[in-house]
């Protein structure tokens, strides 16, 4: 068994993995609530981290877990879509998270992705103030693209990059087609955290299931740390747990 200068965790299924890290955010979240202070979080949209979410929702409904003291910021957001568009992640949150647990409205922030054009370097440098203004991001969680992005930080993005207006990979639209009926509805920009927004987290957990991410996965752990796959970059972080399951370890070397 290779051995991994970061804390890899494989599980049989993504269900089980998932429910280890909702454990995690609940404890630090109630931690913090029992503080009387906030835990601030990056969050995710797409199918990994859903299941973390429905977790987090159950221990909200079944276990009294507040997030009156969460603060949450997400990762991004298709350029163009209103924020009730069934596939924005405005909504995709709403409905997997924020509808369903205590959070403060105020507290539930995702890039907006209808700002005018030209508001939007300005509207970027207000989404990094307001993270730091919060005292930074405590956890974030991520899931990986099979372009090796990060958020929206597809190939080419650099490790100190910010939120800023980015165009999407042919590979990110033609995976996010089936959700929009047609590549051709697939937004081509979003405006995403930077891999720097990211890398300044105190904790980040990386989650990713399947063996379509199994390639990826290989290269964002195994190959070099550069931009042609934005997840190495987490290897640079001092404290990150990547949780995957079997599948998606199945291509790594010395497993
Ligand atoms: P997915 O996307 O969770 O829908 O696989 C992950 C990502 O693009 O970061």
């Amino acid at each position: 068994m290779q051995e991994y200068d970061f804390n890899l965790n494989v599980f049989p299924s993504s269900r089980e993995a998932s429910l280890v890290v909702a454990k995690e955010i609940a404890d630090a979240l109630s931690l913090r609530s029992s503080e009387n202070s906030s835990l601030v979080l990056g969050l995710a949209t797409g199918s990994t981290p859903v299941l973390v979410y429905e977790e987090l929702v159950r221990l909200h409904l079944r276990e009294h877990l507040s997030f009156k003291k969460a603060k949450c910021f997400n990762l991004d957001e298709y350029l163009g879509l209103e924020a009730t568009h069934p596939e924005s992640y405005q909504e995709f949150m709403k409905r997997n998270l924020f509808s369903k647990v205590d959070i403060l409205p105020e507290n539930a922030v995702v890039p907006n992705g209808k700002v005018p054009y030209d508001e939007i370097p300005a509207y970027c440098e207000n989404y990094e103030a307001k993270i730091k203004d919060c005292g930074g991001i405590d956890i974030q969680v991520l899931g990986i693209g099979r372009s090796g992005h990060i958020g929206f930080n597809e190939p080419g993005s650099s490790v100190d990059s910010s939120t800023r207006l980015v165009a999407l990979d042919d590979v990110t639209r033609k995976d996010a087609a089936n959700d929009f009926g047609g590549i051709n509805d697939v937004p081509t920009h979003a405006i995403t955290m930077g891999v720097g927004t990211i890398l300044a987290a105190r904790k980040i957990y990386l989650l990713v299931w399947g063996k379509a991410k199994a390639a990826i996965l290989a290269d964002a752990l195994q190959g070099p740390i550069d931009e042609s796959v934005p997840a190495s970059f987490i290897r640079n972080h001092p404290d990150v747990s990547i949780f995957i399951d079997e599948a998606a370890g199945q291509m790594l070397v010395g497993r």
